[in-house]
């Protein structure tokens, strides 16, 4: 990671805030904060430059991109009616559920955690965008390579002995197998009524992914861990969790495109996993 903070978190927020900008009034996400975050240079960027945003590579992993967040949101609102009241980002990242939340989410315990550089990034946008920190978030600062997850946790005001709604989006990919499969096991510890929503891309030959992996690597940040479904929901299993599907193309459609304008592609692939304890 640079000490700048992860430049794919950037770009990941790009996508979020040229949704906003570029593609009509039907959106798979609403985030008026994230432009705030990016600051009226990049809006004005956006808009001037609005055709790099149309290439079948950009559109792809938008729709990738804010699916991963609308889908945690909706899969947070349902634990939040099961009695879940934490909320726990790893790899945080630019995420603005916080700083946008509806009433219903100030009685849940949110925490972000994420790498001391991105981390301390976002601090300054979130300062220099003059956006109130809400009462209901703390942060927490990790090496996920490095540290040990409970230790940290343990530490924070994450109560452990409560069920926690886990989100890391866009996060594994970066990470060691070691490092995915430590995290499995934490969160897989964690009390019934748990929650996990996280991505887990596999590794398939097509233009989109090829183009977003090769600017990963040029910005410091490589692709380097894959996931093969079978193996991954079994292994969730394994580590715990009683229940784990990946989000389809079917569900997807029905979800989120059927009698909406929405004028994203639907997702080529399978990569969201939704895991229950
Ligand atoms: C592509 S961004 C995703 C951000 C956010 N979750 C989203 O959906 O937009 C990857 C995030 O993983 C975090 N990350 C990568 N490696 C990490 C590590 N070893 N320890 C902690 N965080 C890490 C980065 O700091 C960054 O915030």
């Amino acid at each position: 990671m640079k000490e700048t903070g992860s430049a794919t978190a950037v770009g990941a927020a790009m996508l979020k805030a040229a949704h906003q900008l570029v593609d009509g009034d039907d959106k798979l996400l609403t985030d008026p904060v994230i432009l705030k975050l990016l600051g009226p240079e990049t809006e004005e960027y956006i808009r001037d430059f609005n055709y790099h945003f149309f290439s079948g590579a950009s559109m792809a992993l938008r729709t990738h991109v804010l699916l991963r967040s609308r889908y945690t949101e909706d899969c947070l609102a349902e634990a939040y009616q099961n009695g879940v009241r934490q909320l726990l980002f790893l790899g945080a990242g630019l995420e603005t559920f916080a700083y946008r939340q509806p009433d219903w989410a100030h009685n849940i315990n949110i925490i972000e955690a994420d790498h001391p550089a991105s981390q301390a990034d976002k601090l300054e946008r979130l300062n220099n965008a003059g956006i109130t920190l809400p009462e209901n978030l703390s942060f927490v600062t990790t090496d996920f390579e490095a540290d040990d997850l409970f230790n940290v946790f343990r530490a924070s005001k994450l109560n452990l002995d409560e069920p926690v709604f886990t989100a890391c989006l866009g996060v594994l990919i970066y990470l060691t197998r070691d490092t995915a499969d430590k995290i499995f096991r934490f969160l897989g510890g964690l009390p019934a009524g748990s929650e996990f929503v996280f991505t887990a891309s596999q590794n398939r030959d097509n233009a989109w992914a090829t183009t977003a992996a090769e600017r990963s690597a040029a910005a410091g940040e490589p692709w380097i861990t894959y996931f093969e479904p079978e193996e991954l929901l079994k292994q969730l299993k394994d580590c715990g969790f009683s229940k784990a599907s990946f989000l389809t193309t079917e569900e997807t459609e029905k979800l989120y495109f059927e009698g909406t304008k929405v004028r994203l592609p639907l997702p080529a692939r399978m990569s969201i996993v939704r895991a229950v304890i």
